[in-house]
């Protein structure tokens, strides 16, 4: 969704400015704009549409002026949600008199009210965004003090908001605040660096303050200070991010999806490195809830959204299958509604690459208030849910910057396995030779991992033919039905394939008929005890005429005679085979998109981050 960067410092802002809205372009935008201050005021550029856009009336704009001299300067990415997506609407926002210049992400609820009440007042407005109320609440609050007027406003603003705020008579400040929307502060030498998400940062410094709820940082080029809502300063020490500017960019590859897809095997290693004990079975040390707690639970819930939720899924069998805990996963905007009954001894599993979903975390709120313990699985360190959560247990992905999840998914199905092991040892549910064989297979998924993406090239030309469909079925059994609704997501999300997933069982209850000749159907047949099922459906989609395409493990021949092609995983553990299965899914898509000339990592009406309801 929209992305925030600011800049203080020593170097001309503007190209600050531009390089961290490229690097935050991932989260989805349709308009964008940047501010300076300088001796002459504050300039503001902006304009619809894509950032080369941007750059060209900067361009114009800037020869022979203050402009491009400016060291200080805020910049903005918008996904409209009120106003369409025009000049006029691109943030940053002016009031009146162009004293203030504003940039916000998130809802401002109560905007309508405000509003109105501004323009009873005599202010003018020139937009149709909830976001202009604030630099003219800002001009009625202004006495001297940027900080302050900030302050001041914040009480009158309703929803979730992060803003960045220039002022002309305080021309080499920053003031942020942060309710309920992400932003974190670079600090770097001689100069600070504000963004709503880290990778906009990671050219200039690792080191980095996360603002949290109701609080605001006043960024200058000597320092960050960071106060509470009512002005008192609070003493935060910077983290270290362990991401570097090489893992942000494409590293040779076309698209950040396929740099990611590939990056799968380092993940998976560096997310179960150091979660393993010396005896070779699970260990997880770094969550506070103890094997006498576990051994207690009652019931586990999975909460989270889209890949996350299909994750999730994945996790559910395995908990259930090793831990003997019932388990419930819940679409997170469902889950916060439909007043769940959460029994005593509830753990609740919180999932979400970036950590700021906004309804995963009003689900954590909801299975907090109810009573839950709540474990995040993330792969944002510092992330909202990460802060909510009681545990936190990080997927070790690197930034994800492609719109399509990819090693988000696979780390989590890691980091769940290595849960429902634990899970299961703290509960006497496995013995500790049948977790140390779980988790030597754990071990191995990497290399399998490595050993799919090798048939990449099969891979892609199966996609090319895909490409030519406007229709493509998934079908599965047990995990496999839970990878294939991972795998019709991801197809439509990047390649706008219309694409389904049934449990193999369910078709003949009605999806069958749309099975006709030609039809691609791609079904997973991983699970020996399913298999000979699995079997029969392909039969009764090849009898209507489909084109299969089976995900099979190495050796299982039989399924060649039925399909019409076959993509091979290596050999593992039934529980397990949805890492390497998924991967030619996340591959048919990929090259699917790309046939088909699709935007793939900026998939149409889709943002990375989903921070708003
Ligand atoms: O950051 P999160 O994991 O909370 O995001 C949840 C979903 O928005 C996300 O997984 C989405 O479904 C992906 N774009 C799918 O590829």
């Amino acid at each position: 969704m929209c992305g925030i960067v600011g800049y203080v410092g020593f170097r001309p802002a503007l190209p600050v400015l531009l390089d961290g809205l490229e690097r935050l372009e991932y989260r989805g935008y349709d308009s964008a704009g940047v501010a300076v201050s300088g001796p002459a005021g504050l300039e503001v550029v902006k304009t619809a549409g894509r950032l080369g856009r941007l750059a060209e009336k900067v361009d114009a704009a800037g020869r022979g002026r203050a402009l491009v001299a400016a060291t200080t300067g805020i910049g903005h990415t918008r996904w409209a949600t009120h106003g369409a997506p025009t000049d006029g609407n691109a943030h940053p926002h002016t009031g009146c008199d162009s004293q203030f210049a504003v940039v916000h992400n998130g809802i401002i609820e109560n905007h309508a009210e405000l509003r109105a009440e501004l323009e009873s007042r005599g202010h003018v407005f020139h937009s149709d965004t909830d976001t202009e109320v604030v630099p003219h609440l800002l001009e009625e609050e202004y006495r001297g003090d940027l900080a302050a007027a900030v302050r001041a406003v914040m009480p009158r603003l309703r929803g979730s908001f992060a803003l960045a705020v220039l002022a002309a008579a305080d021309p080499e400040t920053v003031v942020a605040v942060r309710q309920e929307s992400p932003l974190v502060v670079g600090i770097g030498k001689d100069e600070n660096i504000l963004a709503s998400d880290i990778p906009a940062l990671l050219p200039y410094t690792r080191d980095v303050i996360i603002l949290h709820d109701g609080e605001v940082a006043v960024i200058r080029r000597e320092g960050v200070v960071v106060t509470d809502a009512g002005g008192r300063p609070i003493e935060r020490t910077p983290a270290t991010v362990p991401w570097d500017p090489q893992q942000a960019g494409k590293a040779g590859f076309e698209h950040f999806m396929a740099k990611e897809i590939h990056e799968q095997p380092k993940a998976l290693r560096d997310t179960i490195a150091g979660r393993i004990s010396g005896d070779g079975t699970a260990e997880l040390g770094e969550i506070g809830l103890q094997p006498e707690e576990a051994a207690r639970l009652s019931k586990v819930f999975m909460v989270a959204c889209g890949t996350a939720a299909n994750a999730g899924q994945v996790g559910r069998v395995l908990v259930e299958k090793l831990a003997g805990i019932p388990v419930e996963v819940d679409i997170a905007s469902e889950f916060r509604y439909r007043d769940p009954i959460v029994p005593p001894n509830s753990l609740c599993v919180v999932i979400s690459q970036s950590g700021e979903t906004a309804d995963t975390l009003a689900g954590l709120k909801e299975a907090r208030r109810r009573g839950a313990r709540i474990l995040a699985i993330t792969n944002v360190m510092g992330s909202s849910v990460a802060r909510e959560a009681d545990d936190v247990l990080y997927t070790w992905a690197g930034p994800e910057i492609a719109v399509a999840s990819t090693k988000a998914y696979t780390t989590q199905v890691m980091l769940l396995s290595l849960l429902a092991v634990w899970l299961g040892q703290a509960r006497g549910t496995l013995a500790s030779d049948q977790a140390r064989t779980l988790v030597a297979q754990l071990r191995a998924l990497p290399q399998q991992v490595e050993m799919v993406l090798s048939q990449d090239a099969a891979i892609r030309g199966l996609a090319d033919r895909l490409a030519a469909h406007e229709d493509v079925f998934f079908i599965g059994r047990g995990i496999d039905y839970a990878v294939a609704v991972e795998g019709q997501l991801k197809l439509k999300e990047i390649s706008y394939i219309h694409a389904e997933a049934y449990p193999a069982g369910e078709l003949k209850h009605g999806t069958l008929a749309l099975i006709t000749d030609g039809v691609p159907v791609i079904a997973l047949v991983t699970q020996p005890d399913l298999r000979d099922k699995m079997l029969s459906n392909i039969a009764e989609v090849k009898a209507r005429g489909a084109w299969v395409i089976a995900i099979a493990q190495q050796e299982d021949d039989e399924v060649a005679t039925h399909a019409d092609d076959v993509i091979w995983i290596p050999r593992t553990n039934p529980l397990l085979t949805a890492v390497p299965a998924v991967v030619p899914l996340q591959l048919l898509a990929y090259h699917a998109a790309v046939k088909r000339g699709c935007d793939v990592d900026k998939p149409r009406n889709l943002a990375k981050s989903v921070t708003v309801e």
